[in-house]
C-alpha cells in the first residue's frame, strides 16, 4: 500500500520514517538510522503529528493539567525538570531530530515522569493543531538564529509564529524566550506588543524551579557570551 502523508505530516513534514514504520511500512534507505529504529517501539512517550492530532490531550494520565510546551527539548533535561519540580502542569517537548526526541524519552522514563511525554514535530505544525487556549506555556531556548540572510527564513520566531500562536496560548498564558542572539531577541521584542503580548519580568509564580538553564546556555555561559531572555505573557484586552 502507497501512504499518502503529505497532510497528515503537517506543512514541514517532519517524522514521514517514523510513521511509516510504526504502520508496518518502509521508509525509504536513505531515511534509515539507528535513532529512527529505537524510536518505533516509544509509542505513548514519543509522539508523531498524527498521533498527537487523534489523541491530544489524552496522551496525559491526566489530560486536565495546564500544557507547557518545551520548543526544541534536544536531550531533555528542562522536560523533565520541569515536570519534576511541577507535577500540576502537562511538559510536551518536541524536537525534529531522532536521536533528540528518543534521548529525551529515555530520560523521562528513568524519572518515572508520568505528565512528560515527548513529540517529533515541527513547533509550527504542532501549533497547527492544538484547540485554541490549550498551551499554558512555551519554554524557547536558543531556537537556531539562521544568522545568514539567505537563511534568515528559517527562523521560525516570526511575526506570523507570535500572531499564530496567541490564539493558542490560555488567558495568562506565557512564551519565555532565551537566545544568544542581540538581534533576534531584539527583532522578538519589536512586533511582540503588536501581537498583544505583554513583557514580563518573570515567569508566573506558581511555576516551581526557577533556574532553568539548558544545555546550550551552559556551553555560551562558559564561554562568557551574553544571554537574552524575555517572559511574554498574553494579555487579552
Ligand atoms: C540550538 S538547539 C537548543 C537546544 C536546547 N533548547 C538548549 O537550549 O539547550 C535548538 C533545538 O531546536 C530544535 N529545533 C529546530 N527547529 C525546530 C522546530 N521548528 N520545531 C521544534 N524543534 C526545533 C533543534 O533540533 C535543536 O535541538
Amino acid at each position: 500500500m502507497v501512504f499518502d502523508l503529505t497532510e497528515e505530516l503537517g506543512v514541514h513534514q517532519y517524522g514521514r520514517p517514523l510513521v511509516l514504520l510504526r504502520s508496518g511500512e518502509k521508509p525509504r534507505l536513505r531515511d534509515f538510522n539507528n535513532f529512527l529504529f529505537q524510536a518505533v517501539p516509544l509509542k505513548g512517550e514519543l509522539y508523531t503529528l498524527p498521533e498527537l492530532k487523534e489523541e491530544m490531550p489524552n496522551i496525559f494520565e491526566d489530560s486536565s493539567k495546564p500544557l507547557v510546551l518545551e520548543v526544541g527539548c534536544y536531550l531533555g533535561h528542562i522536560v523533565t525538570k520541569l515536570a519534576a519540580a511541577n507535577p500540576w502542569l502537562n511538559v510536551l517537548g518536541l524536537d525534529i531530530k531522532y536521536k533528540r526526541v528518543v534521548k529525551s524519552c529515555e530520560k523521562i522514563k528513568r524519572a518515572n515522569l508520568t505528565n512528560a511525554k515527548i513529540a517529533l514535530c515541527d513547533i509550527r505544525d504542532l501549533l497547527s493543531i492544538l484547540p485554541p487556549k490549550s498551551v499554558y506555556g512555551m519554554f524557547v531556548f536558543f531556537p537556531d538564529p539562521w544568522i545568514k540572510n539567505k537563511h534568515e527564513k528559517f527562523r521560525f520566531l516570526v511575526e506570523e509564529f507570535f500572531s499564530g500562536a496567541f490564539s493558542k496560548l490560555s488567558d495568562n498564558g506565557f512564551i519565555w524566550l532565551k537566545t544568544d542572539h542581540k538581534d533576534y531577541h531584539e527583532a522578538v521584542s519589536s512586533f511582540a506588543g503588536k501581537y498583544g503580548y505583554q513583557k514580563a519580568d518573570s515567569l508566573p509564580a506558581e511555576i516551581s524551579g526557577k533556574e532553568y538553564t539548558s544545555i546550550f546556555e551552559t556551553i555560551f555561559l562558559e564561554q562568557g557570551l551574553p544571554i537574552y531572555q524575555q517572559v511574554l505573557m498574553k494579555k487579552e484586552g
